[in-house]
């Protein structure tokens, strides 16, 4: 698939392509473009926001940058999902990752200062996200974190079936993981479950099946 995030920092990407899963799937599986609004604004010095109408503290990223940059990126023919990552939008949950991760190519609006101008968010997008109830300085870690997620579900990127059987997965019914422990088995009198020593497969499974139930309606 192919992922092209819009922001005013794409360096700030630059971590996030060095590492595992991105760095596994980069070239291959995902295409990945880093396009600045001010490459591409009609505006003049690099100016993408603009004081908001009726006032109040705070730029905001101005419709007619967004639209150009999209206009550079496709002409007419516009990606099926285009992104706006903020505050307000729909709460990200994997279903929606795994839902993302299937389309041939992905457009990630993030915004700085106070935001999007409304008519891009309405307009210009088909999707709003939110990673959280909560707000941050800007959409570059909101879309590195929808990157992240993508990419774990793109074919190579984890290591054979570690993404299987992970929290949230219809694989759990969208429930938790069970527990993992590794050595030392016994630590501080913080003891790993016998079961997990027993060598007995069966029960190991039923033990895990129950754990991941007893967290998921916790
Ligand atoms: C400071 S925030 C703007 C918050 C906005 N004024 C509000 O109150 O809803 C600047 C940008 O950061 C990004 N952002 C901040 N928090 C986010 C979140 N929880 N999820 C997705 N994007 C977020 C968005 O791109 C947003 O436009």
């Amino acid at each position: 698939m192919r992922v092209d995030v819009f922001t005013q920092l794409p360096h700030a990407f630059g971590w996030l392509t060095e590492q595992r899963p991105l760095a596994s799937v980069l070239g291959t599986e995902l295409e990945l473009r880093l396009l600045n609004y001010r490459d591409t604004t009609p505006l003049r010095g690099g100016q993408v926001d603009d004081d908001p109408y009726g006032g109040g503290a705070g730029m905001v990223l101005r419709v007619d940058v967004v639209d150009a940059a999209l206009e550079a990126a496709y002409g007419d023919v516009r990606p099926a999902r285009v992104v706006a990552l903020t505050p307000q939008g729909r709460q990200l949950e994997q279903e929606l990752v795994e839902e993302l991760a299937l389309e041939p190519e992905l457009a990630l609006l993030s915004s700085r200062f106070e935001g999007f101008d409304e008519r891009i968010v309405e307009h210009l997008a088909t999707d709003a996200v939110s990673i959280g109830p909560y707000v941050l300085s800007g959409g570059e870690l909101p879309a590195m974190v929808l990157l992240d997620a993508i990419a774990r579900r793109l074919p190579g990127a984890l290591a054979e079936g570690s993404g299987e059987l992970e929290s949230f997965s219809a694989h759990l019914d969208g429930g938790l993981e069970y527990p993992h422990y590794t050595r030392p088995a016994a630590y501080r009198g913080w003891d790993v479950p016998d079961v997990l020593l027993s060598g007995d497969h069966a029960r190991i499974e039923r033990w895990r099946r129950e754990q991941s139930r007893a967290r998921s309606v916790a």
